[in-house]
């Protein structure tokens, strides 16, 4: 079809990277830019990225990403640049008390859903610029476990919470890029309204696939989604939130 639609629809999470290659700073400032011209909710912009490319940060970074069962990252240390994306009503506060009022979005769940959509696309675009550069990518979300200290490490103020990372390097030239399957199409785009037929036949055929692309027969990603989500996890987060000058109800 056309170069982009290529790129994003054969694209896949890279996890293994040259840990000696740095991003230049002319291809760093390419990305953020694609990343900062995104779509913003009523042209608000609460959104904010901070830039992780220290060794010692990283280093931070990868403590912080470490799974509790001490499953490590190695990729958050070994990509060239961490971007670590932050829904941001700090700017939004100061605005809105310039023209003497106070701000009272960010006590609702709409202001949590405006921000971490900001930050979602946010996060693609700069995705989709690094990908365009033959860079590989990975999301982050672990680092939602370590909220406090990150807004501590970071120095993130009142107003701003961290949502997610993503690494951006060099992929390792041995690594595996083949794109993961999604579900069938049907059960995504639903043509006129929602639809879901025989999910229970198309779930069994879709364990089948992905354990071979896994290349393992024991794979069953309906027990491994079931794992996530059968409970609740990062429960802390609503404290946090409050603790930042969220005042949510
Ligand atoms: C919000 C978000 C958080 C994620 N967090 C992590 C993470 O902490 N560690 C990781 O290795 N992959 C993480 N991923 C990557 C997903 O595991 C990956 O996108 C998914 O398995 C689909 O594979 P694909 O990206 O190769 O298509 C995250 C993805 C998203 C969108």
């Amino acid at each position: 079809m056309n170069k982009t639609i290529e790129q994003m629809q054969n694209r896949a999470s890279v996890r293994s990277f040259d840990p000696n290659k740095k991003l230049s700073p002319e291809i760093l400032e390419a990305i953020l830019k694609a990343a900062q011209q995104s779509p913003t909710s009523v042209s608000g912009q609460q959104y904010s990225v901070i830039v992780i490319e220290d060794e010692a940060q990283k280093d931070k970074m990868l403590e912080f990403t470490t799974f509790s069962g001490g499953r490590t990252q190695p990729h958050v240390k070994d990509c060239s640049a961490f971007l670590l994306f932050v829904i941001d009503y700090h700017k939004t506060d100061f605005i809105v008390k310039k023209e003497n009022t106070s701000l009272g979005i960010s006590n609702s769940l709409e202001g949590l859903l405006v921000g971490s959509v900001d930050v979602g696309i946010s996060l693609e675009a700069a995705t989709v610029a690094a990908e365009s550069l033959g860079l590989g990518t990975v999301c982050i979300g672990a680092v939602r476990q370590a909220t406090e200290k990150i807004i501590a490490e970071f120095k993130l103020p009142a107003l701003t919470f961290p949502i997610v990372g993503l690494c951006i390097g060099y992929p390792l030239e041995n690594t595996k890029l083949a794109p993961k399957p999604r579900l069938p199409f049907h059960t995504f785009a639903h043509k006129h309204h929602y639809q879901l037929e025989n999910f229970d036949l198309v779930l069994e055929q879709y364990n089948k696939d992905l354990s071979k692309f896994m290349e393992n027969p024991e794979f069953k990603w309906t027990a491994t989604i079931t794992s996530y989500y059968h409970n609740m996890y990062n429960t802390h987060l609503l404290e946090l939130y409050k603790k930042q000058g969220f005042d949510i109800r």
